[in-house]
């Protein structure tokens, strides 16, 4: 039976080696926060870290983790929605309909360990989650709130105005 490691936890998974690592958090661990979008690796609804480095599970499968290997979803990231980019996103207001904003939370937790403070280019470029509801504007915002830039319009402003010089 195959062993992950999700969250700090060792879970036993009784599916094929073969079969999604999404279908084995959702379905056998019941971490529900980690969605199916696309299923081809396109949209990011699906997006967990693995060791630090921002994956996206619908396409890799259980066989390609190790039971070494540190996965953490959304769920693990805090307690109460307590981790900084988490607040960030409360504070603007972010999600719509919410589907993909876990993705987008985990792409953004992903960004700012490698970039703390990305330029809107940045975040453009290293956050291709897709939202249905195109609320690409506000992730903007809260990731640059997240990264201690203050209010997230503001550092937006910020951005255009170093662009332009
Ligand atoms: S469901 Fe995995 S990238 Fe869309
Ligand atoms: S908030 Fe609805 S798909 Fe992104």
């Amino acid at each position: 039976m195959p062993k992950l490691n999700i969250n700090g936890r060792i879970r036993d998974v009784q599916v094929e080696p073969d079969t999604p690592l999404l279908w084995a958090i959702r379905e056998q661990v019941g971490l529900t926060g980690t969605k199916y979008g696309c299923g081809v690796a396109q949209c990011g609804a699906c997006s967990v870290h693995i060791n630090g480095e921002l994956q996206r599970s619908c396409s890799m499968r259980v066989s390609d983790v190790k039971p070494s290997d540190k996965i953490v979803t959304i769920e693990g990231l805090s307690r109460n929605s307590s981790h900084p980019v988490q607040k960030a996103w409360l504070a603007v207001d972010v999600p719509q309909c919410g589907y993909c904003q876990s993705g987008q939370i985990m792409a953004a937790v992903s960004l700012l360990k490698k970039n703390p403070k990305p330029t809107d280019k940045d975040i453009d470029e290293a956050m291709t989650n897709i939202c249905r509801c195109g609320t690409y504007q506000r992730v903007r915002e809260a990731v640059h709130m997240a990264a201690g830039n203050g209010n997230g319009t503001r550092a937006r402003s910020a951005d255009r105005a170093s662009r332009r010089s």
